[in-house]
């Protein structure tokens, strides 16, 4: 067997990641080294206090303040700091020296993936980044490699643990958004600005990062559609119970034609949706993580796991690390990012799919009548209609005008016609209030 000199590899960043991937390097060095053919030394690690207190027990000579310099003689550059900036200067810096990169940072990839790809195929270098979506579970090497063959239709991911955490407790234990919100925030589920994981901002990087891989195409982030979960009530979530239904903040990424020009495209977005309580969506409780997709010839598939955590984040590290390495032996250049199919990212005014649609009527007569004129003269048609007295008005006539709530499922609906339904909905004397408007997935 051919002897090579040990391959050197630099970690950036010493925090909850970064802290087990150089515990991991250092106590199972030795043995991944023999899966590569070749010694990994981890030759330092550069942090930005020498003397933070850190999880791990990383010997003192391998700390630096000088990540330029240590980038600078090393095969394979880790960057767990995260963050857009000093992230991307030094992941650059990385790849024009030679090294190949890995990366856990969604939000750097999302906003600057197109260059730092580009960068990385003109030098014949490669960029890994399994770490970035769903922590632990394998599925950019999936999309990226064991799919390669196929064609993916539709991917639907529960990629935010925080916030499926927070629906799930709504769901388990009728506890309003709030509460659930405020035990996420103790149990330090939700990131540093927890409006980056409830206003779905974090899930809309990982979803661009998805479908990019999935459809072969650039998705810019700005052209993913955003919901949070910040609006998703209690009642919303006992009334899907009731239903059958289960409320998940959804990322979808999805082939579609343009409904007005007939061209082939994708829509790309996140929201909150009712999925089928039987979905395997459906099963995927507390902080954990699933993508769910559906390709042409596999049919079906599900990747289930953890979405956070040192440790589980470090496994998807280390992966990278001995793909990286066994690279690094072979040699050549690395695989480009594939984006030849660029295909529009169309809005979601374009996109079809199922509705629920909750109001508060007056219950009168010739009012249902009024309501389905409305779904008709939009062309969307109803599915199913549920009617129940409203709690204000169940003390009788004295207390006022008696009022119903209505439910309202929909066939599948172009997008723009549900809005232009609802809008007038909202206009109509008959209708008191619009209370709740939620897509439906997975059906
Ligand atoms: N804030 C993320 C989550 C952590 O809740 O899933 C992993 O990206």
């Amino acid at each position: 067997m051919i002897e090579y000199r040990n391959i050197r590899i630099a970690l950036l960043g010493a925090g909850s990641v970064g802290a087990e991937v150089a515990s991991l390097l250092l106590e199972q060095g030795e043995e991944l080294g023999e899966r590569v053919g070749a010694g990994l030394e981890l030759v330092g690690v550069a942090v930005r206090d020498l003397d933070s207190p850190r999880t791990a027990d990383i010997p003192r000579e391998l700390l630096t303040t000088d990540a330029e310099s240590l980038i600078l003689g090393a095969d394979i550059v880790i960057e767990l700091i995260g963050g857009l900036e000093p992230a991307r200067s030094l992941l650059l810096t990385a790849l024009n020296s030679g090294a190949d990169v890995i990366t856990a940072n969604k939000a750097l990839l999302a906003t600057h993936g197109h260059e730092l790809f580009e960068v990385a195929e003109q030098l014949g270098a490669q960029l890994y980044y399994e770490a970035a979506v769903a922590a632990a579970i394998p599925i950019i090497r999936p999309l990226r490699e064991s799919l390669a063959g196929d064609r993916i239709e539709r991917i639907y991911g529960i990629v935010n643990g925080s916030t499926n955490y927070i629906l799930d407790r709504m769901d388990a234990e009728g506890i309003s958004a709030e509460e659930a919100q405020r035990v996420a925030l103790e149990l330090g589920y939700l990131e540093a600005d927890p409006t980056l994981d409830v206003e779905g901002h974090d899930a809309a990087q990982k979803a661009a990062i998805l479908a990019g891989l999935a459809f072969h195409t650039a998705i810019p982030l700005e052209s993913v559609h955003r919901e949070g979960i910040s609006g998703v009530t209690q009642e919303q979530v006992s009334a899907a119970r009731a239903a059958g239904f289960v409320v998940k903040l959804l990322a979808v990424c999805e082939r579609l034609q343009d409904p007005d020009t007939g061209e082939d495209g994708v829509s790309v977005r996140v929201h909150p949706a009712l999925i089928p309580r039987d979905h395997p969506l459906g099963a995927v409780h507390g902080g954990n993580n699933a993508v769910f997709l559906e390709a042409a010839a596999a049919g079906p598939l599900m990747f289930y796991g953890a979405g956070a955590g040192g440790l589980q984040t470090a496994s998807a590290v280390l992966g990278d690390v001995v793909s990286a390495a066994r690279r690094h032996v072979i040699g050549g250049p690395g695989v480009a990012e594939s984006t030849h199919a660029n295909l529009p990212v169309l809005p979601i005014s374009k996109v079809t799919t199922r509705y629920q649609v909750t109001l508060e009527v007056r219950d009168e007569p010739g009012v249902l009548a009024r309501i389905a004129s409305e779904f008709s003269e939009h062309g969307v048609s109803v599915e199913a209609v549920q009617q129940s007295v409203s709690a204000a008005a169940a003390g009788g006539p004295e207390d006022g005008p008696a009022t119903a709530t209505l439910v309202i499922g929909t066939h599948a609906a172009r997008e723009a016609a549900l809005s232009a339904t609802v809008a007038a909905l909202e206009a109509s004397a008959v209708v008191e209030s619009v209370s709740s408007v939620l897509r439906v997935e997975g059906t």
